[in-house]
């Protein structure tokens, strides 16, 4: 009995050792504990011992059982503890965000995704444009009061037709450009940067933004710029908004208009943030003038448009409650990041 119980001491120890993962130590434990296993045997050859010695070995067994499960326990642990954990349906954790979009860009999107759903498609126009686009074509001769309302900064340049180069005052630029390169039925915006010499204040920049919209087909009226004008207030600042029309001057149109929303912030009650008026100006628009039609080579007896732009600073501004606009064109992170 004596050497067969050394004999497995060994084994259970060498094969103790050797384990090292926790499938190895299942195996071991069923070896010798099992109903089958190798102690179990051992317990079965006792019967036929004598009482004294089933006396000695007996509980000798017994210890030698508890001893050998504390130390399978044991090894057990130390290996569950150091094996690698890889979970990997963990969730990861959160990528740090490094940047974010510009309040500009993030406008950008917003009109964008208003519009685009209505049939219009995106174009672009130069920075830096000649007189014809920015003015002429568009109705505003050279020496004509109205180039007043929009102070150019000239570029000293002329382009191929020793025309002044300068830089695009408005996003209405693009107007002519548009009907030359797609005839009517057309449906086109525009969302870009402008510029002029202005006095900077918390209201003005030399660099700030437009978004205009173009419309030219046959039979198009007013009452399509109604629409489009609450659809896009209503989508920008919700139901409770609406907009109004004032007749105003702009060249390339006639008539043109002011085009004002209800003030979200009082719903038209009046209120510091609408100077009391219960309105604030968002857009200028108005249908196409026949000039601007014939210099695209349109009949106007034939086809009809509406153009209308926005300044998506000042509806920024209204938005987020930025207060200086001159914010949105200087590269501050500490403002862009607030
Ligand atoms: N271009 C005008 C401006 O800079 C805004 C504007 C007015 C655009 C009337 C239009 C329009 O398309 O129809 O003030």
């Amino acid at each position: 009995m004596k050497d067969l119980i050394e004999k497995l001491k060994q084994d259970f120890t060498n094969r103790l050792d050797k384990a090292n993962s926790a499938s190895d130590l299942e195996t071991l434990r069923v070896d010798f504990f099992g109903r089958k296993g190798k102690l179990n045997q051992i317990f079965k050859q006792l019967t036929r011992l004598s009482v004294e010695e089933k006396q000695k070995w007996g509980p000798y067994l017994n210890q030698l059982k508890a001893r050998w499960q504390k130390a399978l326990a044991n090894k057990h642990q130390k290996l569950t503890q150091t094996a690698p954990v890889a979970d990997f349906n963990f969730p990861a954790f959160p990528v740090p965000t490094f940047g974010r979009l510009h309040p500009i860009e993030w406008m950008r999107q917003k009109t964008l995704e208003i519009f685009t759903p209505l049939g219009f498609i995106e174009v672009d126009g130069p920075h830096i444009e000649n007189d014809w686009y920015n003015f002429e074509g568009l109705n505003i001769p050279p020496g004509h009061p109205a180039r007043d309302l929009w102070d150019t900064l000239y570029v000293d340049l002329k382009d191929d037709k020793n025309s002044p180069l300068l830089l695009r005052t408005h996003t209405s630029n693009i107007q002519l450009r548009a009907l030359q390169k797609y005839k009517p039925p057309l449906k086109v915006m525009s969302f870009g940067r402008c510029f002029r010499h202005e006095v900077l204040d918390p209201r003005h920049s030399h660099t700030f933004s437009q978004f205009e919209v173009l419309v030219v087909d046959k039979n198009i009226n007013m009452s399509h710029l109604k629409w489009l004008s609450d659809y896009f207030l209503k989508q920008i600042l919700g139901e409770v908004t609406q907009s109004r029309f004032r007749p105003k001057y702009y060249p390339f149109v006639e008539p043109g208009v002011g085009v004002d929303a209800k003030c979200v912030f009082c719903a038209g009650q009046g209120c510091s943030v609408c100077s009391n008026s219960g309105w604030f100006e968002i857009a200028g628009a108005g249908m196409v003038h026949p000039q601007v039609l014939t210099n695209a080579g349109l009949d106007p007896d034939e086809y009809s448009g509406f153009a209308w732009g926005f300044g998506p600073d000042r509806m920024l501004m209204l938005m987020t409650g930025v207060d200086d606009i001159r914010q949105l064109y200087q590269g501050n992170l500490n403002f862009l990041k607030g």
